[in-house]
């Protein structure tokens, strides 16, 4: 019998909007302040895309980071997998819109929506296509515009989050490859926490109406406390779950990348599984909350520090509104 095809990682690129905003900025916006604001969180500052510009435009600009680190043509990508709680509109799908726009002319696709776990989930989806030997090159793109459903008069979510984009290719092991690439995930969903989280206006229940944008329903409502605890519990149990089934430690982990939606969350986790503080990959201060991109964001970073290399071991842990949730064990290949 043959190896096994495993998907890998072979690319990264990403995007995030030239426009800082600090929190002393924020703090001229709504009442609160810098101190607070990192002692909560640990976010110094976030990118905000200028208005006008849409999840596709900063997708795009990832993706051709992508092919061009990667020196591919969009003609080559075979399925395109958007992760988004901000499409560019309804539809078509995000996925569509990019199809177009880098010539990925023999490329299907379409969106994942699972907020801020939607990163893993697509890159597990993707992985499926590549492992049944369907498809040699998949990609997966986070990206959200954020500032495009926050309430600018809301001082608990205008603090959190902030623009971006990510993309990363996926393709098949080689020979002599057998233990590199994605190697396990788990992903959850549990709905009873569909109402801490959620944009309420604009769906089929409360169609768009001046009485939903009246009452703000058209922006991220969130009930901060509630995702916390779950998050905190949810990251540790995914996390912890995922080491104890392959039998390692975090000692074992060449890096632990989780979403960036609050320091104390990825810290209470990375307690958890024991891992040594320079192996946690945070760039939540720089970045705020990009939902969907905070993971190939922090894929960049680990790689830029040096801290992930060919042949470590990664573990990625996401939890997201829904709530969604997941974990990802993976050998970087590259
Ligand atoms: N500046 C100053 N004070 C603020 C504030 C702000 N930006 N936001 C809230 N507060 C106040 C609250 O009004 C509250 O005041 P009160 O005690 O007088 O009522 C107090 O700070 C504490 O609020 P609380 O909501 O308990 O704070 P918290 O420690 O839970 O932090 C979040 C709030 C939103 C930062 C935190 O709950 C969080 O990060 N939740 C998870 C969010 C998340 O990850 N979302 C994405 C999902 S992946």
């Amino acid at each position: 019998m043959g190896q096994k095809i495993r998907a890998k990682i072979t690319g990264l690129g990403r995007y995030v909007p030239p426009r800082v905003v600090t929190n002393d900025e924020i703090a001229k916006l709504v009442d609160t302040n810098n101190e607070w604001i990192v002692e909560r969180t640990g976010i110094h500052q976030r990118h905000w895309a200028e208005k006008g510009t849409a999840t596709s435009d900063l997708a795009v600009k990832a993706v051709e980071d992508l092919l061009q680190k990667r020196g591919i043509d969009g003609s080559e990508i075979e399925l395109i997998i958007v992760s988004t709680v901000t499409p560019d509109m309804f539809f078509p799908s995000t996925a569509c819109l990019i199809q177009e726009r880098i010539g990925a002319k023999k490329a299907w696709g379409y969106d994942i929506l699972a907020a801020c776990s939607s990163f893993l989930y697509s890159l597990t989806t993707g992985a499926q296509f590549i492992e049944s030997g369907r498809h040699k090159k998949v990609l997966i793109v986070g990206a959200d515009v954020m500032t495009s459903i926050v309430n600018p008069e809301d001082r608990t979510t205008i603090i959190l989050f902030g623009d971006g984009a990510g993309a990363v290719l996926l393709e098949p092991t080689e020979e002599g490859e057998e233990d590199y690439g994605i190697l396990d995930f788990r992903h959850e969903v549990d709905g009873s926490g569909a109402e801490f989280l959620s944009m309420p206006g604009g769906g089929s229940l409360h169609p768009s109406s001046h009485e939903t944008i009246d009452k703000k329903m058209h922006y991220i409502h969130q009930s901060g406390q509630q995702v916390f605890k779950f998050a905190v519990r949810k990251m540790e149990e995914l996390s912890t779950g995922m080491l104890a089934k392959h039998q390692l430690t975090g000692d074992d982990l060449g890096c632990f990348i989780a979403h960036q939606a609050n320091l104390r969350i990825i810290d209470a986790t990375a307690s958890k599984i024991g891992i040594a503080d320079d192996k946690v990959i945070r760039n939540i201060h720089k970045y705020g909350n990009t939902t969907a991109a905070t993971i190939p964001l922090a894929i960049g970073d680990a790689i830029d520090s040096g801290r992930l290399k060919k042949g470590d071991l990664v573990l990625f842990a996401a939890v997201g509104a829904g709530f969604t949730s997941g974990s990802v064990l993976a050998r970087w290949a590259y």
